[in-house]
């Protein structure tokens, strides 16, 4: 297992990748779930999609047990929302490719998703609360979308811009 470096803003190129599906999940794809995991960790961070660390693959693992308590890392390929809740929550969402900036996000509050696991068998998962948000943050990743897409165009735009002045106040 390897941490890997995690592309951040301003590197929109990758991050706006449309990540491929996996035609299985085999021993390379488990190498890659568990870099993610490791990097996921070392952030910290309790969500990861494969797109961060600049693979182009459908994949992403979720870990929401706290300090203190026992890993419960969850391994998710392909996967597909086969339903969603009409009532809506809202969570205050933080991403590892967009250090240092929290803004509140409004998703479905529950999900149904269908996905391949760890060993490439067909799951399907109801998820509600913080493990529904995150799932659905971490999937819009594997669509080219990040959660600033999700907030007021001022707000996005002005994230935007400290990064890419970050950037280059960085390069100079
Ligand atoms: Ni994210």
């Amino acid at each position: 297992m390897t941490v890997r470096p995690i592309i951040t803003l301003p590197d929109e190129k990758i991050l706006r990748a449309v990540s491929k599906p996996l035609k299985s999940v085999d021993e390379h794809a488990r190498a890659i779930f568990d870099d993610m995991l490791e990097t996921m960790y070392d952030a910290p961070g309790i969500g990861l999609a494969a797109i961060q660390i600049g693979v182009a693959q459908r994949m992403l693992v979720v870990d929401l047990a706290k300090d203190g308590e026992a890993r419960k890392p969850l391994f998710v390929a392909n996967p597909e929302i086969i339903w969603t809740s009409d009532e809506i929550s809202d969570y205050e969402e933080g991403c590892l490719s967009i250090p240092d900036f929290y803004e509140m996000v409004d998703r479905p509050k529950e999900i149904k998703l269908r996905f391949l696991d760890r060993h490439g068998e067909a799951t399907e998962l109801h998820a509600a609360g913080l493990t529904a948000t995150v799932l659905q943050h971490e999937i819009d990743h594997l669509n080219g979308v990040l959660f600033i897409d999700h907030i007021s165009r001022l707000k996005k735009a002005r994230v935007i811009k400290k990064f890419q002045k970050a950037d280059k106040l960085g390069k100079l």
